[in-house]
């Protein structure tokens, strides 16, 4: 039987960071209050030149010297973004002629922040068809751009960077299971309902959100898709080592983990630092916790993602 091991993982975050004091300077917001209601000290935002292919480079490098392989084995090549390069081509295409490789399969996933996990998950079972051998599935990110910044409701929330994993197939088990939903009814409390039409942007360029709408609804279908995942996988919570939940806010994380009976010490935190960097998220924090030793080989892993469309999902990963 042929199984998908993660064999590499890479971060790049962009050298500028923005704390919740910077932006306190340019909009009637504090440190405190972004603090408490998000656990966000901090965001990493893009140089005006770099793009998401970009930032999904460096990250992608990383995982590629983590994994000891060079970029002409990858036959599979998969990027998670809502702010793609282009409306086309794919940022995955753009990615490909910048890692210097051509051929392979290439396309974007758009699932919001949910958009890794369905990455992970297609890329696995893609692999586990046997028709591929080495996929580089990627999130990454310059949400900075669809952000209005005149609006601290949403602007303190958000952050660039790249987060990129490398899956090899293998006789031992990797991603032992995974489960993927949407539910197109709740568009509306996360969007960014615009598009490129007749030369012009029609409809609005800049992320809007219920932010107490997607807390609830985040909190329940991280519950759900866990616990599923788990059954899909024969597995129970006292398998999972660690959780990593889409990093959007301290507070949806803790509630995951509490609901699910994890404890708060197998929690996996990077918002704070990186704060909501939406399908970067979690490829990111693996990398993190992997790179200082926490994540280590044989550990079980729950990755869950959820975001706008609604689309939220888990994927039960062995290191
Ligand atoms: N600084 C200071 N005050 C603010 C800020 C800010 N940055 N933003 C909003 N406020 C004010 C509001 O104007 C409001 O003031 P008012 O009472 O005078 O009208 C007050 O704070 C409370 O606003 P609420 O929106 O009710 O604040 P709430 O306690 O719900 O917290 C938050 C807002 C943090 C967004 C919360 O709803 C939340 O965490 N939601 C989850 C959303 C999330 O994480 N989204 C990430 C993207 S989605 C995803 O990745 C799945």
């Amino acid at each position: 039987m042929t199984w998908s091991r993660i064999v590499g993982t890479g971060g790049y975050l962009p050298t500028r960071i923005v704390t919740n004091d910077d932006l306190a300077k340019r909009m009637d917001t504090s440190d405190e209050w972004v603090r408490t209601r998000t656990g966000i000290r901090q965001r990493h935002i893009a140089e005006p030149a770099q793009t998401s292919s970009d930032l999904g480079l460096e990250a992608s490098r990383a995982a590629l010297a983590a994994a000891q392989m060079a970029a002409q084995e990858i036959d599979l090549l998969i990027v998670a973004t809502a702010t793609p390069d282009y409306v086309f081509p794919s940022t995955a295409c753009i990615l490909q002629a910048k890692l210097g490789i051509k051929g392979c399969a290439a396309f974007d996933i758009q699932a919001v922040c949910s958009g890794f996990v369905y990455g992970l998950a297609i890329a696995d079972k893609m692999i586990r068809s046997g028709q591929y051998r080495c996929a580089l599935v990627i999130g990454a990110e310059v949400y900075s751009r669809i952000l209005d910044w005149d609006d601290r409701s949403t602007a303190v929330l958000f952050g660039d960077g790249a987060g990129a994993v490398i899956l090899r197939a293998d006789s031992r088990p990797g991603v032992l299971g995974s489960v993927l939903h949407a539910d197109g009814s709740q568009a509306n409390i996360l969007s960014v309902p615009g598009n490129v039409s007749h030369g012009r942007i029609a409809g609005s360029p800049y992320l809007r959100m219920d932010g107490q709408a997607v807390f609830k609804f985040a909190v329940k279908v991280l519950d759900e898709v866990a616990r599923e995942t788990l059954k899909v996988c024969g597995c129970t919570v006292g398998d999972v080592d660690w959780l990593i939940p889409h990093q959007a806010n301290l507070r949806i994380l803790d509630a995951t983990a509490k609901k699910l009976g994890v404890d708060a010490s197998k929690l996996i935190v990077t918002v704070d630092r990186h704060a909501n960097t939406s399908a970067a998220s979690i490829p990111l924090a693996l990398d993190v916790a992997i790179r200082d030793g926490r994540i280590k080989p044989g550990h079980r892993v729950l990755l869950e993602g959820v975001g706008g469309g609604f689309t939220w999902g888990a994927a039960l990963v062995e290191m």
